[in-house]
Order: structure tokens, then C-alpha cells, then sequence
């Protein structure tokens, strides 16, 4: 069977991205995994720290797990933004395909000792789980602003350089990295998200010679995904549209039938608008549509 790393090695070789999208219930867990199978593309589940507290880490693994047997199809999953060394672990041992170390906020030799620490200890336990580094700050959640989060990195002097992008690979040892490249965590309510730095992008690429992830895809036009897609970017995240689906269909579907009270009712719609949202961001990514 294929790794998480063969399949990103094969959507570089043609010019496509993974799609890596979060959830927070079964329901978003079966509704991406019905979508990349009725794509047929592989996929990644994210669980951010608060995801995992509320889904719990070793029970989000067994579900992902049991949910991949069941379709007989490659769906991977990380633990997204996780800021200690101790919840890396926890990831880490509990099976988990990829972990990323969010030092965004940290000094750069803070961000590479904390990293180097993650790297370490994910390959003594299982060389198969990829370890993404990030740096460059994009905002931290998956919510609906009203303006810019203070802090983002946005004007060219502070998006990642190729040059610490390259310093940062190799004093860290990380398969996957996240630069900020004009892409922001949640979404501006006003729309207009700032477009992605797609020179940035390739010129980062050449100069840290892994794969990289676009966070913050919630917002983004389809043009600057197929124009980051080819200048380097291997992995693109969304959470915010995710819940933004779900909300708006459970709204609806209390609106419509206040009297439903069986929750499986209630939630089939939002299973429904998730698993459209990610079949046409999945068609997007790898160049289906
Ligand atoms: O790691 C998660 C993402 O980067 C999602 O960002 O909420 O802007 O789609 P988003
Ligand atoms: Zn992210």
C-alpha cells in the first residue's frame, strides 16, 4: 500500500495537490471520505489540537482508520497545528500519518529547536509519519473575520524567504513545510482574500526542496490554487468553508422541520453540503474539472 509520502511524491510528478481538509464529528470524517472515493483521489483528514480534545486522539485514529478499511481507500490523517512537544507525541504514538509543529509564532531559533525536537522523536518512533515545520505567521483559526488577524504576515518583506525556507529545512530535518505566502487561516466575511504569492511560492520550492502545504485555503479563488498548484504547492488546507457548510446546513434543517428531533436526521443534510464542498475543491486540486 501506498504511503502518504508516495502520494505526494506522485501529485508533484503531475502537477496536482493534495487536499487536506478538518473536522470536528463524524459526520465531516464521512463525508470527505465519501468524497475522495467518489473522486478517486486520495485524502487527508486534519485534526487541530482542539479537534483532537474534543474528538479524542486515540479514538479520532480508530475512526479514520476504521472508516478507511470500510471504503478500502487511502485516506491519511495528521494532527494539524499542534504548538508542544508533548501533544506531538501523543499524536505521534497514537499512529497518526503526520504531525505539524506550529513554531509560527516563535523566534526563528526557537521555531527550529522546538521543531528539531519533533523531528527527532517522530523518526525514533515511526519512520513512516511525515513532520511539517511552518514558518512565517498566518493567523491562528478557522473562523470568519472581519479584518486581517494583527500580525499576519502579508507585504513581501515578511512572507517566508527562500532563504530561511532553505536554512529552516536543513537545521530541521521536516519532510513537509508550510510558508506564508499571502494565505490566511479563516476567511474574511467581506470576501477578497489577499491572493497568493505565487513567485514566493516557486521560489521557495527551488530553495527548500520539499514538498510544500498551502494552509488557510478557505477564501481563496480556484485560480490561485491552480496557479500555487503549479508553482510548487503539494498539499492545500481548508477548514473554514467546512464550517461554515456545516453550520449554514444544520441552520437550514432546524428551520425546516423544528420538530425533528433525531440527530442523524438533523445532520444529513450538513454531511451532504460538506462531502459537495470537498468533491469540487478535490476536482479542483487534482485537475478533474
Ligand atoms: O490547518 C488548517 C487550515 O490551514 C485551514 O485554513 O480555515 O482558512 O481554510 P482555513
Ligand atoms: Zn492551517
Amino acid at each position: 500500500m501506498k504511503t502518504l509520502r508516495d502520494h505526494i511524491a506522485e501529485a508533484e510528478n503531475k502537477h496536482t495537490a493534495l487536499g487536506h481538509f478538518n473536522i470536528g464529528n463524524i459526520e465531516g470524517l464521512w463525508a470527505i471520505a465519501r468524497a475522495a472515493k467518489a473522486v478517486g483521489v486520495p485524502v487527508i483528514i486534519g485534526v487541530s489540537e482542539g479537534e483532537r480534545d474534543f474528538l479524542g486522539v486515540r479514538q479520532v485514529r480508530a475512526l479514520v482508520t476504521s472508516v478507511a478499511e470500510q471504503l478500502g481507500y487511502p485516506i491519511f490523517l495528521n494532527a494539524d497545528h499542534t504548538y508542544s512537544l508533548e501533544k506531538i507525541k501523543e499524536a505521534v504514538d497514537a499512529g497518526f500519518d503526520c504531525v505539524i509543529i506550529d513554531g509560527a509564532k516563535l523566534s526563528f531559533e526557537e521555531n527550529v529547536k522546538i521543531t528539531k525536537e519533533a523531528v527527532e522523536y517522530a523518526r525514533a518512533k515511526n519512520p513512516h509519519v511525515l513532520v511539517e515545520g511552518e514558518i512565517g505567521y498566518i493567523g491562528q483559526s478557522s473562523q470568519l473575520l472581519e479584518t486581517i488577524p494583527p500580525g499576519v504576515a502579508l507585504d513581501p518583506a515578511s512572507l517566508t524567504s527562500p532563504e530561511e525556507a532553505k536554512k529552516f529545512v536543513s537545521l530541521t530535518g521536516i519532510d513537509l513545510l508550510a510558508p506564508a505566502v499571502g494565505n490566511i487561516h479563516g476567511m474574511l466575511k467581506g470576501g477578497d482574500e489577499p491572493s497568493i504569492d505565487v513567485k514566493r511560492v516557486a521560489a521557495i520550492r527551488g530553495e527548500a526542496g520539499i514538498p510544500l502545504v498551502l494552509h488557510g485555503g478557505s477564501g481563496n479563488s480556484d485560480e490561485d490554487f491552480l496557479k500555487a498548484i503549479k508553482a510548487g504547492i503539494s498539499i492545500i488546507h481548508i477548514n473554514t468553508e467546512l464550517r461554515v457548510a456545516f453550520r449554514d446546513a444544520v441552520k437550514k434543517s432546524l428551520q425546516d422541520d423544528p420538530d425533528e428531533v433525531a440527530p442523524y436526521k438533523i445532520m444529513k443534510p450538513a454531511v451532504q453540503a460538506m462531502q459537495k464542498l470537498v468533491e469540487q475543491k478535490l476536482k479542483l486540486f487534482s485537475g478533474l474539472s
